[in-house]
This record gives structure tokens, sequence and C-alpha cells, in this order.
């Protein structure tokens, strides 16, 4: 923690005295693979502030497409590592991530992403990963709902596979139970400090009806509610969410504020008006979790300085680098 802390500090002073020296990867602190901060820094210069543009002019036309780029990058990182699987059309032998449980008719962004990728392209063909973009996307989008920011390590390749049962099996469903989430992140080297923090980006965007419907009805199978979901909270979702129909029907993770990144998403779940259960068992099932909860509900910087360190250890997961890989033309399909 500290150690990530003490190095963002020293490298952005290095940077700051134009003594730049982020191009030897043994600056990195050491066991994070490749990636460093520096990596386009001559093959292209521009390759953030293209991206940071493009993001913003998509959020500032429509709000939600913050948090539907952060998602992105939270479903191509657990599945085979960060390397731009998820974002692979079906072609071939290929089958498209975006058919299974966790993405089908939910994960989106994917034209933004196209857009990012073009400008990118435009700039300096042939060199920016899509894995790498959607990396600076999702810090991009912290950024732009009032979240904090990080120097994002970059040089990741793009997969020339996907894996649609790794994005079924590895990526926790809202209805698992606390031990299936925490192991599903321990798999990857996540923790439950990941865990509790990467779970606050609940703090922005929607949910459909059918993620939480079974909270409304039929929690166990008994044929009754989440008695723990807050009365009035539950009431108001029912009316957006029948027991059958209005599948589509939206409603806001974070009830207070879905439009900005702040802490409210903790305040919530020790209100219990936390929208999935896979967000209300964070404060209800481990004592150490919901100390955890209550730690960040007091604390935003607290949660901020958190978030940011492991969004990068997320960001870190399994990097293709290298000549493993490729850096894609177009991120919908592997080069020929
Ligand atoms: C801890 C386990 C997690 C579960 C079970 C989970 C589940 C879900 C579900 C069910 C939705 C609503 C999808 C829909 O109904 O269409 C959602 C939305 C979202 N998730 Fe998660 N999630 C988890 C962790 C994360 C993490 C680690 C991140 C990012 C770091 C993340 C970012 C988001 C965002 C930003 C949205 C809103 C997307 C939008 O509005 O388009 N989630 N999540
Ligand atoms: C979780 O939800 C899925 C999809 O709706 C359902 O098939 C499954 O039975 C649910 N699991 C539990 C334990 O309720
Ligand atoms: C509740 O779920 C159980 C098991 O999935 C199912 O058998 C039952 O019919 C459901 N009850 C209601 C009222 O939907
Ligand atoms: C979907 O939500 C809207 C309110 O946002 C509500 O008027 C509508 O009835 C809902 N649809 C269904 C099928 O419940």
């Amino acid at each position: 923690m500290a150690t990530t802390r003490t190095f963002l500090v020293l490298f952005s002073l290095a940077c700051s005295l134009s003594l730049c020296i982020c191009d030897d990867e043994s600056n990195y602190g050491g066991g994070e693979g490749n990636l460093f901060p520096g990596f386009y820094r001559s093959s292209c210069p521009k390759a953030e502030e293209i991206v940071r543009s493009v993001v913003a002019q998509a959020v500032a036309k429509e709000a939600r497409m913050a948090a539907s780029l952060m998602r992105l990058h939270f479903h191509d990182c657990f599945v085979q590592g960060c390397d731009g699987s998820l974002l692979l059309d079906s072609s071939g032998s290929i089958i498209t991530e975006k058919g299974s449980n966790p993405n089908s008719n939910s994960a989106r962004g994917f034209d933004v992403v196209d857009q990012i990728k073009a400008a990118l392209e435009n700039e300096c063909p042939g060199t920016v990963s899509c894995a790498d973009l959607l990396t600076l996307a999702a810090r991009d989008s912290s950024v732009l709902t009032g979240g904090p920011s990080w120097m994002v390590p970059l040089g990741r390749r793009d997969s020339r596979s996907a894996s649609l049962s790794g994005s079924n099996n590895n990526i926790p469903a809202p209805n698992n139970t606390f031990n299936t989430i925490l192991s599903r992140f321990t798999n990857q080297g996540l923790d439950l400090t990941d865990l509790v923090a990467l779970s606050g980006s609940h703090t922005i965007g929607f949910s459909r009806c059918t993620s939480f419907r079974q909270r409304l009805y039929n929690q166990s199978g008994n044929g009754s509610p989440d008695i723990t979901l807050e009365q009035s909270y539950a009431t108001n979702l029912r009316q957006r969410c029948p027991p059958s129909g209005g599948d589509q029907n939206l409603s806001e993770l974070d009830i207070n504020s879905a439009g900005k990144f702040d802490n409210s998403y903790f305040k919530n779940l020790i209100e219990n008006m936390g929208l999935l259960n896979s967000d209300q068992v964070l404060f209800s099932s481990k004592e150490e979790s919901s100390e955890l909860v209550k730690k960040y509900a007091e604390d935003q910087e607290e949660f901020f300085e958190q978030f940011a360190e492991s969004m990068i250890k997320m960001g870190n997961l399994s990097p293709l680098t290298g000549s493993s890989g490729e850096i894609r033309k177009n991120c919908r399909k592997i080069n020929s």
C-alpha cells in the first residue's frame, strides 16, 4: 500500500522535473509485470489525452457511459487477465464473451471503445492496445464522475482468444454468497480489501430489474423477500421491478447519487439500502468486511485511496507483454 503510493508520488515528481525515467520498467517497483506509466511516452505521446477526450465526449452525451466503461474493464480483467478478450466479437473459433451471463443484455459501451480505438489508430496506428485503452477509460471515468485519479501502468497487449466459460465462471453473480464472491476475487489474486473497495464502483451506474428481482420476491426460494432490505426502499424498487415483466427496467446502484463517484454507496449499505444482494452481503456477512464498509462510509478519502490502489492491482492481472498477443487494429477482431 505504502510502496505504491510512494512510487506514485516519486513518479510524478520525476516527471515534473523533466527527469522522467519512466521508460525504464525496472522503476516500477517490481512484481507488477512489465507495465509502467510511460510506456507510450515516445511511441504515442498523446495516447492518454486522446482516450480522455473521447471518454469525456461520450460521458457528456450520456452520463451513464462512465459506469459502463468502468465495468467493461472489470469484466475484461477477470477473464484471462486484462487483455481485451471481452471486446472480441464471435468469429472463426472465437466465441464472444459478450454473450455470457454477466454480459448478455448488460455490458455496454462497445461503440465508445470503437470510437476511442479509431482516434488512437488515426494518431498512431498499431500502437496502443485495446486492453490499455480500456484501463485508461476506467480511470478517466472515475475522474469524470468526481472520483480519484491515478497513474495507469501501461504496456498490455491484446489477446488472440476469448473465453466464454471464463466470463461465466470467474465474474461474480449478484446472488452469489459472500464466500463465493470473495473466492472469485481471491482466485484472481485480489483480497477482501480489494473486493470491498472495488465494489464501491457501484456508487455510479444502474442495474436491470433481473439482477435484483430475487431479493424483492423470492430471496431463498420460499416465496419471501429479503427481509434485511430496508422496507420503503424495497417498496420503491417493487414499483419499478414487478414479479414478472420489466426485466430491463433500470434502478440506480446508488440511490443517492448514481452519477457521482463518492462514498454514499457505503453509507447505503449501512442503511440496508444496497441494491444488489452482492452489495448488501459486504455489510451483513463478515465482521472484517463490514468494518471496511464502515471505514469507507466514514472517510471518503480512505475509500478513494484504496479504490485507486485496487484498480491498479486489478489492472495488472495477467497482462500479455513483450511479444505475447498483439496490438489489435480493431478491438472487435484479431488481426488477420
Ligand atoms: C463484487 C462483485 C460484483 C458483482 C456481483 C457485480 C454485479 C453487477 C451487476 C449485476 C450489475 C448490473 C448489471 C445489469 O443489471 O445490467 C453491475 C453493474 C455495475 N458494476 Fe458491478 N459487480 C461486482 C463488482 C464490480 C466491480 C469490481 C466493478 C468495477 C471495478 C463493477 C462496476 C460496475 C458498474 C460501474 C456498474 C454499472 C454499469 C452501468 O450502469 O452500465 N462491479 N454489477
Ligand atoms: C441466482 O440467479 C440465477 C439466475 O437468475 C438462478 O438461475 C440461480 O438459481 C440463482 N441462485 C440462487 C442460489 O438463488
Ligand atoms: C420461489 O423460488 C422457488 C425456487 O426457485 C420456486 O420453486 C418457487 O415457485 C418460487 N416462488 C414464487 C412465489 O415465485
Ligand atoms: C418500469 O419502470 C417504470 C418507472 O420507471 C414504470 O412506470 C414501469 O411500469 C416499469 N415497467 C414495468 C413492466 O414494471
